[in-house]
């Protein structure tokens, strides 16, 4: 006897949803292990090392951000992700986030914005990171890797997370000097995203560390009064990298944010 062709419906919980987390400067994939870790069961998780950056192909600059976006298009189309996913952006992974969200709008369920901001270089900005590309073409990375790891975490961290300095201070000592110079250019000449902010119609979650030093709170209270639906989660105890600094909660404010999307794409939100 043969059985019937019947159609039938599934859920494949793990896969319902997939997550994109772009990494921030001059970091790597392995700044999202606690995401990895405890985001795993809710959703597929990618995480890619930029070009230039961790285990990925290092390409002479300059990037931009144009370019690292179209990176995770394509890297999306070869793992056969066709469903929309959540990039999840940190500081410049926000920026790529950004673009990414401006160029393949279609591909974007929801949006995770943590420590990172809409606004482009003011111009003393652009001018300080003409000033930084020099130095690393000149010096190599050291210097910036010195001057940044005290403005990259909380005072509280640098203070009692000796574990967690030691291993940012490695993942930035990792980056290749093309990635580190290439990237530079790709955030002095990114765009401005404010003027997108009030037509972001997909579910946005902004995740920011209290005491931020490179990206101040008030970026992110001004991103979720522009944003139609954002929430804000201010973690305290947390500088630039609240992910790894505040794990738990940030996982937590993630998860939230997940089941709640969930039931909005399918239709059953209150
Ligand atoms: C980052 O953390 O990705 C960078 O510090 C962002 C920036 O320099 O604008």
């Amino acid at each position: 006897m043969t059985a019937q062709t019947v159609h039938l419906a599934y859920i494949d919980t793990a896969k319902e949803l997939t997550l994109l987390l772009i990494h921030g400067f001059p970091l790597n994939s392995t700044q999202w292990w606690p995401q990895i870790n405890g985001l795993e069961t809710a959703a597929r998780v990618i995480a890619p090392d930029l070009r230039g950056f961790g285990q990925s192909q290092v390409t002479p600059g300059p990037y931009s951000m144009a370019l690292l976006a179209d990176d995770c298009a394509a890297l999306l189309d070869a793992a056969g992700v066709r469903e929309p996913v959540v990039p999840v952006g940190l500081s410049m992974g926000g920026y790529i986030a950004f673009e990414f969200l401006r160029r393949y709008p279609e591909r974007v369920a929801g949006l995770i914005l943590t420590a990172t901001r809409a606004a482009a270089d003011a111009p003393a900005v652009r001018e300080g990171r003409d000033a930084t590309i020099r130095q690393v073409q000149a010096e190599g990375t050291a210097a910036l890797i010195d001057g940044m790891l005290p403005r990259l975490l909380a005072d509280v961290t640098l203070q009692q997370n000796s574990e967690l300095v030691e291993a940012v201070r490695a993942m930035m000592a990792a980056a290749s000097v093309d990635g580190v110079i290439g990237a530079l250019y790709a955030m002095r000449d990114r765009p401005d995203s404010t003027q997108m902010l009030p037509v972001i119609e997909v579910p946005t979650l902004i995740i920011h560390g209290a005491e931020d030093k490179i990206v101040p709170l008030d970026e992110a209270r001004a991103m979720q009064a522009s944003i139609p639906n954002a929430a804000l989660e201010i973690l305290p105890r947390a500088g630039h990298l609240p992910n790894l600094e505040q794990p738990q909660r940030w996982n937590a404010a993630a998860l939230h944010f997940l089941e709640h999307l969930r039931a909005e794409l399918r239709g059953d939100a209150g």
